[in-house]
């Protein structure tokens, strides 16, 4: 027998999610944002970035580069499920970062895997921008006029991305250390309430 295998089971690194507070008893290293689509998670993140003076990364910026598609390519030429193994690898890569604004896309926090990687992950405030669907929705349609834009696979049916929504609610909130309502919000103020909701930066 080998000395993996002889390794008292207690050893092994518990499972279980750290407590809010204990996620967030040491001033944040890293603020996440999470949140549906078109909940300004990249506009917002670069904001709060530069007032910090931290990095900012896009996690669909960081998938992209890594497998070298875009995102509508991988969902089109390898499937959701490999998009999402590859979404969880790049998770994985980037959360050792300090002094980072990290960016999700808006189905990041469906897999189980990726909700403990960010709720192990101390000093890690996850802050969840919400809207209503009908805000979300105006906003991804107004991007999408954006030529440059890149397209939302899993926005191209209403229908199913509002059951997408209701069903991925309860995840952010859960995930969440702080909620910030973006809906009459401009970016740059979306920025300064998630920077207010993060307790322990300095100002
Ligand atoms: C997705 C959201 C997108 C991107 C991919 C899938 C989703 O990110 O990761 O198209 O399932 O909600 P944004 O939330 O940045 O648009």
């Amino acid at each position: 027998m080998n000395a993996v295998a002889e390794a008292p089971i207690e050893t092994a690194a518990p499972l279980m999610p750290l407590r809010r507070t204990q996620r967030t008893a040491r001033p944040a290293q890293r603020i996440v944002l999470t949140g549906f689509m078109g909940s300004g998670k990249s506009t917002v993140g670069r904001l709060l970035a530069e007032s910090l003076g931290w990095d900012f990364l896009d996690l669909d910026d960081v998938i992209a580069e890594r497998t070298g598609m875009t995102i509508p390519q991988i969902f089109t030429e390898r499937g959701e499920a490999a998009f999402r193994r590859e979404e969880t690898a790049a998770l994985a890569a980037v959360l050792g970062r300090t002094r980072v604004v990290l960016a999700l896309g808006g189905g990041a926090p469906e897999t189980l895997g990726n909700r403990l990687l960010l709720e192990q992950t101390p000093a890690t405030a996850v802050v969840y921008l919400e809207a209503a669907f009908r805000t979300l929705a105006e906003r991804c349609a107004l991007q999408a006029l954006d030529p440059a834009a890149t397209a939302r696979p899993n926005f191209a049916d209403a229908t199913l991305a509002e059951q997408r929504f209701r069903m991925r609610h309860p995840l952010y909130a859960r995930l969440a250390t702080a909620r910030v309502d973006t809906t009459a919000l401009e970016a740059q103020e979306a920025a300064q309430a998630v920077r207010r909701s993060v307790p322990g930066l300095s100002r």
